[in-house]
Order: structure tokens, then sequence, then C-alpha cells
């Protein structure tokens, strides 16, 4: 597993607060941002879009590898998360277990690493293997 810089880090972090400002939540007002990045080095973002029936929602990473796999990118090294209220980064924010399968789908269980970023400045990174132990593949 190649580590990223902190300059990338910081600029995937910087990326998903930015992605905050545009999250649709009027019903849980918690605000998320994601950035993912390719192994080519590009980066889509994403935020989480909310309805009023629910069920039809999308969690800001889903938003971010959908917007990537649509345009034709397959190979995935990070993303970065941050949640919170009044569209400030929170608490740690992980992505929930619906977004855990979907990252399997298209990543290495063992190289794609999950940052999240707290108020305080604490970053934690995790591969997609310590998230997801033991995923259904086919
Ligand atoms: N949400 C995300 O976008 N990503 C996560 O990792 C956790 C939850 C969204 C879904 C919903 O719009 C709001 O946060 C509150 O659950």
């Amino acid at each position: 597993m190649t580590e990223l810089s902190g300059e990338m880090i910081d600029t995937l972090i910087g990326k998903a607060h930015d992605m905050q400002q545009k999250s649709y939540c009027p019903y849980s007002h918690f605000a998320v941002g994601a950035a993912l990045l390719t192994a080519e080095g590009r980066i889509y973002t994403g935020c989480n879009i909310e309805n009023a029936a629910y069920s039809p929602s999308n969690c800001a990473e889903r938003t971010a590898f959908f917007k990537a796999v649509s345009e034709g990118e397959r190979d995935f090294r990070a993303i970065a998360i941050v949640g919170g209220k009044n569209r400030e980064i929170g608490e740690l924010c992980f992505p929930c277990g619906v977004c855990r399968q979907v990252m399997s789908e298209f990543c290495r269980r063992d190289d794609f690493q999950i940052i999240t970023r707290n108020s305080a400045g604490t970053t934690v990174i995790r591969t997609l293997k310590e998230l997801l132990p033991d995923s259904f593949e086919l």
C-alpha cells in the first residue's frame, strides 16, 4: 500500500469540506462531503442528497463513486469523508455499510484508503478491508 502524502490528504479533506457546502440535507441537517482519488490522480467529489421519501437519499461517498464510475473510472486509491451539522466538520465520519459495499465492488480491499478528519484535526485512515472484513463477493 503506497502512502498518500500529507499534502494530498489535506487536499482531499479540503475538497470534501467544500462539498459539505453543496450537500442537500433539509431533513437530517447533516452535511457530508467526499473526495475520491483515482489511481491516475483525478479527484471526483460528492455530497449527500436527501429526499422527502427518505429511502431515495444518497450518501456523499456513493455520489462521488457514481460520478466517477459513470465517467469510466475503475481504479481508485482513496476517499476522504467529512460530515457534521451547519456544513462544518464535526466528529469523524466513517462510511455507512451500503457505501462500504459499493466501495468493495470497485476497490482493492487491502489497498483502498478511507480517510476522515474531525473538527479537532485528528485524521484517521483505514483500509477498506479493515472497515469491511469478510465481505460478500461473487
Ligand atoms: N451520510 C453520508 O452521506 N455519508 C455517510 O458516511 C453517513 C451518512 C448522510 C446520509 C444522510 O443524508 C445524512 O448523512 C444523515 O444520515
